[in-house]
């Protein structure tokens, strides 16, 4: 059994890495935080005698094992943060998966396939926008030119970034052999809601969901001068897209999210000539999650003819319901003693993966709920609890 305090300590060792001073995290691809995340990686594999590789997507992977054997076990998740958020979403999947390394170790258990641990880069999107984005250059979901031409905030692409670092983004792209050499992908990761009950469940699937850019347009003019009737106010199609999404996905049973907004000139006392935003939805099913959309984009362009203002709606990543493997998700949820079989709202890495490779995810408790945000946390008993799990799983699919 994996004692807490042992959980603790590694946990420790990666906890200060990219955290701010109100406590959230803010570590994005390619940035000085995740480089440290990528060495902390290679160190722990290092000391159990694992070779490390970087995939040509940034996918960082260690390995007990010759890969090119295939049928490989592959465990893991992601490093990167949200903006601002939690120390446990992605980056409790890779200390735990070290450790259910350990655990194997010390109960003798001999890998009959090749083990590996996978780190893959930029799961949240929050700096190049497009979620999961190793994954789906990986599995070929996403268009490597297109990946290469995405920009930060700052204006700065991928493809530059990647080059200061050292990569080479003509590397960029789908990695079939690498793929092929999967026979199974397990991610564990906190839950992120109050759905779990027991310290660690399996999941059953993840809702559609995806993110859609709105882009408003309209005239910037002098806030105090222009006559409230002569206004093309943007703001306002803005504001009207923002209850527009809560109360749609109110009435269908969805959920809509406004969380990110650029407005230019972002004065005070000017009326604004574009608001950007990016808006968030996911629902158990897919026609509610199209009719969601679908409804909002009706709202904001009757609002924008009463506006006078331009609005366009693009979908900037979007992913379909991914059900998990039902034979694999059967024998872990039995292997475990009957633990819960749960679905999420929240998108992950085996998502994407699922579509390829037989694929499942652990869940460990959350005792508030609260993710994405500085108290999202698990304790050190449930997280030890996980190990174990992960550690059961991997010796069930790896070592038999
Ligand atoms: C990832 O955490 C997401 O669901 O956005
Ligand atoms: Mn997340
Ligand atoms: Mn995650």
């Amino acid at each position: 059994m994996m004692a807490p305090d042992r959980f603790a300590a590694l946990w420790r060792s990666l906890e200060p890495i990219g955290r701010g001073a109100g406590g959230g995290y803010h570590r994005y691809s390619w940035t000085y935080p995740d480089l440290a995340c990528r060495e902390w990686f290679s160190e722990e594999a290092a000391d159990r005698g694992m070779t490390v590789e970087t995939d040509g997507n940034g996918n960082l992977w260690a390995w007990l094992g010759d890969p090119a054997a295939g049928d490989a076990v592959v465990t893991g998740s992601h490093f990167d943060s949200v903006p601002g958020g939690g120390g446990y979403d992605g980056a409790l999947g890779i200390v735990s998966a070290f450790l259910a390394i350990d655990v194997l170790a010390e109960q003798g258990a001999r890998p009959r396939r090749p083990l590996g641990v996978v780190a893959f880069t930029e799961e949240e999107g929050a700096r190049f926008g497009v979620a999961c984005l190793g994954s789906r250059l990986l599995t070929g979901a996403l268009d490597p030119q297109r990946a290469a031409a995405l920009t930060d905030r700052d204006g700065v692409s991928l493809g530059e970034v990647m080059k200061s670092a050292g990569a080479d983004p003509a590397l960029l792209g789908p990695d079939p052999a690498r793929l092929r050499r999967i026979g199974a992908f397990v991610e564990l990761h906190v839950e992120q809601g109050r759905a779990l009950t027991a310290p660690v469940g399996v999941a059953s699937a993840i809702w559609p969901h995806g993110r859609w850019r709105l882009d408003f347009t309209g005239t910037g003019n002098h806030a105090g001068t222009t006559r409230m009737a002569e206004r093309q106010d943007p703001m306002l199609t803005f504001a009207c897209a923002v209850l527009g999404a809560n109360k749609e996905a109110r009435l269908q049973g969805a959920h809509a999210t406004v969380g990110r907004v650029s407005v230019e000139p972002n004065a005070t006392n000017a009326i604004p000539s574009s608001v950007t935003a990016w808006l968030d939805a996911r629902a158990p099913e897919q026609s509610t999650l199209d009719s969601l959309i679908a409804a909002v984009t009706t709202r904001v362009s009757e609002r924008a003819a009463r506006d006078g203002t331009g609005v366009s709606v693009s979908a900037e990543s979007v992913s379909p319901v991914i059900e998990f493997h039902a034979q694999l998700r059967d024998r872990i949820a039995d292997l475990l003693g009957g633990a819960p079989v749960l679905p999420t709202g929240a998108g992950h890495d085996a998502g994407v993966l699922a579509a390829h490779v037989p694929t499942a995810m652990l869940f460990v408790r959350n005792p508030t709920g609260v993710s994405h945000a500085p108290q999202e946390y698990a304790t050190d008993t449930d997280c030890a609890v996980g190990v174990d799990a992960l550690a059961a799983v991997l010796e069930e699919l790896a070592c038999r």
